[in-house]
Parts: structure tokens; C-alpha cells; sequence
């Protein structure tokens, strides 16, 4: 039997596509499943003795400063309340025996804060960077009734600080050629987010800068990281029991931790990229019948955040 040469042209294309198909599903298999297991990420404490963490004294915040000290690394702490800080720093070093230093900053202060981080860190090698403190919303909102105060918060935490955070830190890196950028995002960054515009967009821009700075980073030896997650079980996002797909703090940082140096933007654990997927996949399918769905729930969370409120400021009063 002989083949046309449409056949023939068509045969080839088929072989491309199915070949480009097998390739980019045998990539994703390597990230998301083969080197984390393994351990084939980034050795983060071959990058410098010192990890400095924002945000360090709840949440997802904690959790890294905690798997780093596990991991051997010396710690500065970063964050508003004092107490706070100093438990943290107890439970830290009497837990995994390292070295932590605390720094009271309210990152929404700007340069003068930059400059106090700056300086309580100027003797250190700092080698791990986790730009971890981030602001949102006490409930979704429509993006007019946010307040002035909240808006400028949400810019000058999401924004401004973690900009400010990394032009500290990132020539060091860059000087000695190596070091751990890591960069918290969201998965709303990426998928339809009404009610919850004003942050979505700030960890659009988390995103963006962490994806170009990466390419820059690359080449001075240097590993930048955009971690975009779901919903981890913290005060932020109000959810104080653990699920399935809203994991606690400890277990989300121990999977994200394991991609540094794997992926440049990841969910950082597996289920969140289920299910940043799905939604990605039902946008394709029907874009509008997407955002219908998640305004139609937001709008919901919002009504009941609106309501308990209410109640609050009843009792209150
Ligand atoms: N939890 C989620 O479901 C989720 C999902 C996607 C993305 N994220 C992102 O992950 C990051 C951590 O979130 P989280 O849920 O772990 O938050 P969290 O539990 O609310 O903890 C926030 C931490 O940041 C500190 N902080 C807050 N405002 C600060 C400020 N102005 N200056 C310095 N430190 C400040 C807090 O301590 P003080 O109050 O003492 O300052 C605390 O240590 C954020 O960037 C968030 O946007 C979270």
C-alpha cells in the first residue's frame, strides 16, 4: 500500500502533536510527581546558613520557618506582634537547636522598615528568603466597598514589601552566586477571582515578577520560586480544620518545599493543581458558565461573611 503525499504530510503532523503530547505529559510527571519524591530539588541549605521568613509567626509562614530550621538553617523571623515573635523564636530553638534571630517590622511601613531588615540582617548569609506575609480580604468584597485603608494595605503588603524585601536581598544572592527566592502567591492569581479582584491582582503581579526575576536569577545562580496555593487551613483563609483539599500549613510546606528548584511556579501541592486544572479546563470549555459559578459562590461567602459581621457588631454593642 502506498501513501499519498497528503497522507504522508498528515501521518507526520500526527507523529508531532503525539510526540509534543508525550513529551510535555512525561515533563509534568518528572515535576509534579518523580524529582519531588525523590528529593531532587534544590539542597536549601547548601545555599547560605541563614533563611529569613516574613510573616513567620502563624500559618503558612510558621511552617517554613520551622521546616528550614528542620532542616538545620539558622532563622530570622519576621513579623508585627512581639510575643508572638519571641514564642515562636522559643518554640524554634528548643525544637531543632539552631540559631533565630526576631525582627518586629509592620511590612506596610515601607522603606524605613526595609531599611530596619536590612540592617538586623547585614552580618548575616542569608541563603533561603520566603516572602511569605500577604494580606486579603476578611470576606470576598465588591472591589467598591473595600475600604481606602484595606486597599492600601493589600498594595502595600502584597506589592510594595515583598518588592522591597527581595531588592534587599536578591544582589546579595546575586553577588554570591546562589540562594532561594521564594515568592507566595495564590492560585487566584491565575483563575477568575471576582469579589476578590484587589488581591488576585497582587498575586497576579507575585507572579509575574517571580516568573521574569527567575530567568534573571538562573544564570547569577541564583533560584527564584512563585508558590501559588489553594486553600491552606490558616486564620487568613479561616478555615480551622485540615481537608483534603485544604491541607494544613505543616503539610502544605513540607510538599511545596520539595519542588525549590523543580518548578519556578508551582501550587506547591498536588491536589491544588487538581484543582487549579479543573477550573483552568472548565474555563476552556465555557469561560463565562466558569465565572458565573465562582461569582455566584464568592457572592454567597460574601453574604454570609456580611452577615456574621452583623451578628459581631450586634453582640458587641
Ligand atoms: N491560607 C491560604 O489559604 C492562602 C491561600 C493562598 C495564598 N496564601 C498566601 O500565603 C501567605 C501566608 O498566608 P497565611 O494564610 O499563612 O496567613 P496568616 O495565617 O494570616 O499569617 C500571617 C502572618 O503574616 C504576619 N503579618 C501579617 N501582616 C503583617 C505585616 N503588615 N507585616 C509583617 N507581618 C505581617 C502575621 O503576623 P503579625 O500579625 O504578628 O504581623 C502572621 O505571622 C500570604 O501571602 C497569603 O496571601 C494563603
Amino acid at each position: 500500500m502506498t501513501l499519498t503525499c497528503s497522507e504522508i504530510v498528515s501521518l507526520a503532523v500526527l507523529a508531532v502533536i503525539g510526540l509534543r503530547i508525550l513529551l510535555r505529559v512525561g515533563v509534568l510527571v518528572w515535576r509534579k510527581l518523580i524529582a519531588p519524591s525523590f528529593g531532587l530539588g534544590i539542597d536549601l541549605r547548601s545555599q547560605g546558613r541563614w533563611a529569613i521568613v516574613t510573616g513567620a509567626t502563624a500559618g503558612i509562614g510558621k511552617a517554613y520557618a520551622e521546616q528550614l530550621a528542620g532542616k538545620g538553617l539558622d532563622v530570622v523571623l519576621v513579623a508585627r506582634n512581639v510575643a508572638q515573635l519571641e514564642e515562636t523564636a522559643a518554640e524554634i530553638k528548643q525544637r531543632y537547636n539552631v540559631q533565630v534571630r526576631t525582627v518586629e517590622a509592620d511590612l506596610t511601613e515601607g522603606e524605613p522598615i526595609f531599611a530596619k531588615i536590612a540592617k538586623a540582617t547585614e552580618d548575616l548569609e542569608v541563603g533561603v528568603v520566603v516572602n511569605n506575609a500577604g494580606a486579603s480580604y476578611d470576606h470576598p468584597e465588591l472591589f467598591t466597598e473595600l475600604t481606602d485603608e484595606r486597599v492600601s494595605t493589600i498594595l502595600r503588603l502584597n506589592v510594595t514589601a515583598l518588592t522591597g524585601i527581595t531588592r534587599i536581598f536578591l544582589p546579595k544572592m546575586f553577588e554570591r552566586r546562589k540562594g532561594v527566592l521564594i515568592n507566595l502567591s495564590s492560585i487566584l492569581s491565575y483563575i477568575p477571582s471576582p469579589y476578590l479582584s484587589l488581591y488576585a491582582a497582587t498575586k497576579a503581579y507575585v507572579m509575574k515578577l517571580s516568573y521574569d526575576l527567575a530567568a534573571e536569577a538562573e544564570p547569577r545562580g541564583v533560584t527564584v520560586q512563585c508558590v501559588s496555593p489553594g486553600i491552606v487551613a490558616t486564620k487568613m483563609s479561616k478555615i480551622k480544620k485540615a481537608t483534603w483539599m485544604a491541607p494544613t500549613p505543616e503539610k502544605y510546606v513540607e510538599a511545596s518545599l520539595k519542588t525549590v528548584g523543580i518548578e519556578v511556579c508551582t501550587t506547591g501541592y498536588p491536589i491544588h493543581f487538581l484543582l487549579a486544572a479543573f477550573v483552568q479546563g472548565l474555563c476552556c470549555v465555557c469561560e463565562k458558565g466558569t465565572i458565573w459559578l465562582i461569582s455566584r459562590t464568592l457572592c454567597n461567602l460574601r453574604a454570609r461573611g456580611l452577615k456574621s459581621k452583623e451578628k459581631k457588631m450586634k453582640s458587641s454593642e
